[in-house]
């Protein structure tokens, strides 16, 4: 069995207990569906959001709603294909009105899935949109502004910082610093030169 398929069954084998997951306040307000996450499960680059919007818990896949469609440009604009990522979000279930996820909801999904996601994909990147994926991640708050296109590291990964694409959708003039970011990733990955 190659890498690939051996990581989705891996993945495939997480999920299943979490078809119905009622770990959090966020598995009885609503939502339709569990999204996972979607891509690559052997990915270099992994991309993590805050939670899934309408759409996406209409349709069981993370950014497919309109900041979705527009990250996928974005990231085709620096090389980087979507199907070659690895997309998921903090929380899998989607929070009543797009609130921003509670500490319970986040804290409690990132333990049951998100860091099992990561340690079986193992990317070579993380790219965190918005500030609520890096807090959740760093485990302290930020401030968005300031650490956009800087380095964390999460278990030994290498985490770049970038806005949500919905921050974009609304402040169309800050494209140009996300896409300043996303050629940083790219670069690193080596998939562009410089950046
Ligand atoms: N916003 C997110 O953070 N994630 C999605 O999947 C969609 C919108």
């Amino acid at each position: 069995m190659d890498k690939k398929t051996f990581k989705q069954e891996l993945l495939d084998e997480l999920y299943a207990p979490y078809q119905q997951c009622m770990k959090c306040p966020l598995g009885s307000l609503g939502r339709t569906h569990v999204v996972f996450g979607t891509g690559n499960p052997d990915a270099d680059l992994m991309l993590i959001g805050e939670g899934p919007g309408n759409e996406e818990d209409k349709q069981g896949k993370p950014f497919v709603g309109r900041s979705g469609q527009l990250l996928t440009k974005l990231l085709h604009s620096v090389g980087i294909e979507r199907h070659d990522t690895f997309i998921t979000n903090i929380v899998k279930c989607r929070p009543p009105n797009n609130r921003k996820p509670f500490p319970i909801e986040s804290s409690t999904c990132k333990a049951i899935l998100l860091i099992k996601q990561i340690k079986i994909i193992r990317p070579r990147l993380i790219c965190t949109l918005g500030a609520t994926a890096l807090e959740c991640l760093l485990d302290k708050p930020v401030k968005i502004t300031q650490a956009r296109g800087k380095e964390f590291l999460f278990e030994n990964i290498k985490v770049i910082a970038t806005y949500h694409p919905a921050y974009i959708l609304r402040n169309p003039k800050e494209v140009e610093p996300m896409l300043n970011d996303l050629t940083k990733v790219a670069s690193l990955l080596g998939l562009i030169s410089g950046g």
